[in-house]
């Protein structure tokens, strides 16, 4: 044995308390899915992730006061990179698994990742999604909002309106110690009502140190099933909603762009959340 009396003290990463710990393996005794502590963030991360969506709202804002008919999506781009340098972040799609853009523009039938382009304008009735993706000091924030683009039909105008609707009532479900199942539940019920279908190819994810980090977080999903949402988890939350079916194609031009497979609109809202012991907090505003 060493006496340890002599050696300096240093604060590292704070641990995660014992009574979630505590309350994580009663749950896993019970058969639940419990994530991995490293999907449990500290509050120095938090802290990081904060301001990275600090910076992602501040980006998105700038968008939302300058997006406007007639501009291509590449303009969009260049107003997401010049944004989020002047705050001194980072875009993280750019050359993300060899994404060529800075963010990602999808209009109308385009589902997710459209990729910007000075050809690409946006005309009067378009419905465009803009998802921007944070990186500050290393931490990832993850959002995204719908434009309506001059006069839109009132058909649009409902999809663009619910999906946020949607979104909202995934947020309100993701409460500590429910579960991600318990998120698409409630998104695919709310999404059902409407007559709308709901994306399932892709979702949510964890966010934070990472891009894109476990759980998947589907927007269908049975009431109590799949990965408990423990405090310190942080999370995306983000449906694809579309008037027609739920089947979409992917582009095989740039293996990125996913379209409905039938044609019709889409629409999407994301936001990133962090689990926090009384409920949650969106950390994208
Ligand atoms: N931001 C998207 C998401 O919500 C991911 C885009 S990946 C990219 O998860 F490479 F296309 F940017
Ligand atoms: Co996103
Ligand atoms: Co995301």
């Amino acid at each position: 044995m060493s006496d340890h009396s002599n050696i300096e003290r240093i604060f590292r990463e704070e641990p995660v308390p014992a009574h979630i710990l505590e309350h994580m393996e009663e749950l896993r005794r019970q058969g639940k899915i419990v994530p991995d502590a490293r999907l449990i963030k500290r509050p120095s991360h938090i802290e990081g992730i904060r301001k990275a969506g600090a910076v992602n709202t501040a980006v998105l804002d700038a968008v939302a006061e300058k997006i406007h008919e007639g501009m291509s999506t590449q303009e969009i781009d260049d107003i997401v990179v010049a944004v989020t340098h002047e705050h001194g972040g980072i875009c993280a799609p750019y050359h993300f698994e060899g994404y060529p853009k800075s963010v990602c523009t999808s209009i109308n039938e385009e589902v997710c990742h459209g990729i910007p382009a000075r050809h690409r304008k946006l005309h009067s009735g378009d419905i465009v999604n803009v998802d921007c993706t944070t990186i500050l000091d290393g931490y990832y924030a993850d959002a995204s909002r719908m434009f309506m683009i001059g006069s839109v039909s009132p058909q649009r105008k409902r999809l663009v309106e619910e999906t946020m609707k949607c979104l909202e009532a995934g947020i309100e479900a993701a409460q500590p110690w429910n579960t991600v199942g318990d998120i698409g539940y409630a998104v695919s019920q709310y999404a059902k009502k409407l007559g709308y279908s709901v994306v399932r190819d892709l979702g949510g994810h964890g966010v934070g140190i990472g891009f894109h980090e476990d759980p998947f977080v589907a927007h269908v999903g049975k009431k109590g099933a799949g990965m408990v949402l423990v405090p310190g988890m942080v999370i995306t939350i983000e449906p694809m909603i579309n008037a027609g079916g739920a089947s979409v194609v992917i582009d095989a031009y740039n293996d990125w762009t996913i379209y409905t497979k039938d044609g019709k609109d889409s629409a999407q809202w994301e936001h990133t959340i962090l689990i926090t012991e009384t409920g949650n907090e969106i950390l994208t505003y």
